[in-house]
C-alpha cells in the first residue's frame, strides 16, 4: 500500500515501514561511528524498547558494545489494510540489523506492567542468556492495570494547587495560543499518575528478575527522568507527572538495597527534552523544545535521542570509572540543555514568540521533522509515493 502520514492532533496514525527502518539504520550508523564502548553491557533487557529513549538505549547497547538484547514493548503489527505502529516497524528493523551484525536480539510484545509478561521475559532470559547485566526501564504510558489489585490507573498531565496559563504551539500549523490548564481536583489524579509513571513497576521488575536469579553480578539498572526549565515546572516537574518522577527517583535507594548482595546498582538518568511520541502530548513542551533546538543547534550542542543515549552509555554508565551524580544522586545528561546560557536565551525567545515570528526564531521545522521521522516520514531517501509492503514481521515474535 501507499502510506502517507495521517495526523490527528499530536498523534500520527500511520507509520512507514521503510522509513522507520531507515531511521533505525541511521541510529545504528551513528552509534557505530562513535566506536566501541569499553566495558559496555553484554546482556541487556530493555523495557520500553521500541521507540524513543528505550529504542536508542537498545541500539547503543547492541552496536556500542555488541550486547545481546531482549526488548519488551507494546506495539501493533499491520492489520486489515492498516499499517503497523512505528514501534513495531522499528523493532523489526532493529532485529534485522542485529542479526546482520551477528548479535542476539529477541523481543516480547505485550503489557510490561503485567505479571505474565514479566514471567515470559524471565523465561526467555533463562533459556537464552542465563542472566542480564543491564536492565533499562523506559516505559511511557497513559495507563497501567495494576498487576496485584487489577485497578486500571490513568495518568493525567495537570498542575497541582493552581491553574497554569502559558503559551503553547500547535506544531502542525505553527499557531501559538494561550492555554489554561486546570489543576487536579483530587488526590486521585496524583496517585493514579504516580501508579502509572512512578517507580513501583520498575521495582516489581527488579524484584521478579532478582527472585528468578537472572540478574548478573554487578547488575546495573537505569530509568529515565526529566526536570526542564522553570517555565514548564507547573505542568511538568511540579505537576502530576513530576510527582511520578519524584517517586521514580525515590525508588533508587530501595533498588540499591535489593541489588547490594549482587554488587549491583540502580540509577535514574535525567535526559534532555526531545521529540518523542510521549513528549509531543504535553502542552507547552513542544514550543519549549522548538526554541531549545534553535538555541542548541546554533551553539553546536544539539543532541537527539540516539546522541543522548550513546553519551549516557559511553560517558556515564560505562566510562571506566565513577559514575558522576548530582546532589540528588541522579545521572545528568540534560547538562547541555540546562546550561545557564542556553536557558537564558530560551527564556528570552519564549517572551518574544508569536505565531508571526515562530518560523524565524524557533526551530519548529526541526520539531516537525523529528516528529514525522518518528513515524518513518520526511526521510530524504524514501519514496512516499511508492507502494510498500506494510506486512513486516518482527522475526523473533512470529
Ligand atoms: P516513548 O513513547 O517513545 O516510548 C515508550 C515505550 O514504552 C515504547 O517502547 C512503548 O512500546 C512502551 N510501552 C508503553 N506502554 C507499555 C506497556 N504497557 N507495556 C510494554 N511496553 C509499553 O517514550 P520516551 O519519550 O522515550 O519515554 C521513555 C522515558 O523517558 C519515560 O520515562 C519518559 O518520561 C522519559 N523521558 C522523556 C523525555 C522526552 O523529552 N521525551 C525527557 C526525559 C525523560
Ligand atoms: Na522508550
Amino acid at each position: 500500500m501507499i502510506i502517507q502520514p495521517r495526523v490527528r492532533g499530536f498523534i500520527c496514525l500511520t507509520s512507514h515501514p521503510e522509513g522507520t527502518a531507515q531511521h533505525v539504520k541511521d541510529q545504528v550508523e551513528y552509534v557505530k561511528s562513535k566506536g566501541k564502548i569499553t566495558d559496555g553491557p553484554k546482556k541487556v533487557l530493555v523495557i520500553g524498547a521500541s521507540t524513543g529513549f528505550g529504542l536508542a538505549s537498545r541500539i547503543s547497547a547492541a552496536f556500542g558494545s555488541d550486547a545481546a538484547t531482549i526488548g519488551v514493548f507494546f506495539e501493533k503489527p499491520a492489520a486489515a489494510g492498516k499499517p503497523g505502529t512505528a514501534g513495531w516497524y522499528n523493532s523489526a528493523a532493529f532485529e534485522k540489523e542485529a542479526q546482520a551484525a551477528g548479535l542476539y536480539a529477541k523481543s516480547i510484545n505485550g503489557d510490561a506492567f503485567s505479571d505474565e509478561i514479566k514471567k515470559q521475559t524471565i523465561d526467555l532470559i533463562k533459556k537464552d542468556l542465563g542472566t542480564v547485566d543491564l536492565v533499562v526501564y523506559s516505559l511511557a504510558s497513559p495507563r497501567r492495570t495494576h498487576p496485584k489489585t487489577g485497578v486500571a490507573h490513568g495518568s493525567v498531565l495537570k498542575p497541582i494547587g493552581q491553574s497554569f496559563t502559558n503559551k503553547t504551539v500547535d506544531f502542525h500549523t505553527g499557531v501559538i495560543s494561550d492555554i489554561s490548564i486546570q489543576p487536579v481536583e483530587n488526590e486521585e489524579d496524583i496517585t493514579n499518575t504516580v501508579a502509572v509513571m512512578g517507580g513501583e513497576d520498575w521495582k516489581f521488575w527488579i524484584e521478579d528478575l532478582k527472585a528468578a536469579g537472572v540478574l548478573a553480578e554487578g547488575i546495573k539498572t537505569v530509568a529515565y527522568s526529566y526536570i526542564g526549565p522553570e517555565l514548564t515546572y507547573p505542568i511538568y516537574r511540579n505537576g502530576t507527572i513530576g510527582q511520578a518522577k519524584d517517586d521514580l527517583e525515590g525508588t533508587v535507594p530501595a533498588l540499591n538495597e535489593l541489588l547490594k548482595d549482587l554488587g549491583g546498582v540502580s540509577y535514574v538518568s535525567v535526559n534532555k527534552a526531545l521529540v518523542t511520541q510521549s513528549s509531543s502530548a504535553i502542552p507547552v513542551v513542544p514550543l519549549y523544545i522548538s526554541l531549545l533546538y534553535k538555541v542548541m543547534k546554533e551553539k553546536g550542542i544539539h543532541e537527539g535521542t540516539i546522541e543522548q543515549m550513546q553519551r549516557l552509555f559511553a560517558e556515564r554508565l560505562y566510562n571506566g570509572g565513577n559514575v558522576q551524580l548530582d546532589e540528588k544522586g541522579r545521572i545528568r545528561v540534560d547538562d547541555l540543555e540546562m546550561r545557564p546560557d542556553v536557558q537564558a536565551e530560551v527564556a528570552k525567545l519564549w517572551e518574544q514568540a508569536t505565531t508571526e515570528n515562530l518560523e524565524e526564531i524557533s526551530d519548529i521545522k526541526g520539531y516537525r521533522k523529528d516528529f514525522f521521522n518518528l513515524f518513518g516520514f520526511n526521510l530524504d531517501s524514501i519514496d512516499y509515493e511508492a507502494d510498500t509492503n506494510e506486512v513486516v514481521n518482527v522475526p523473533s515474535i512470529t
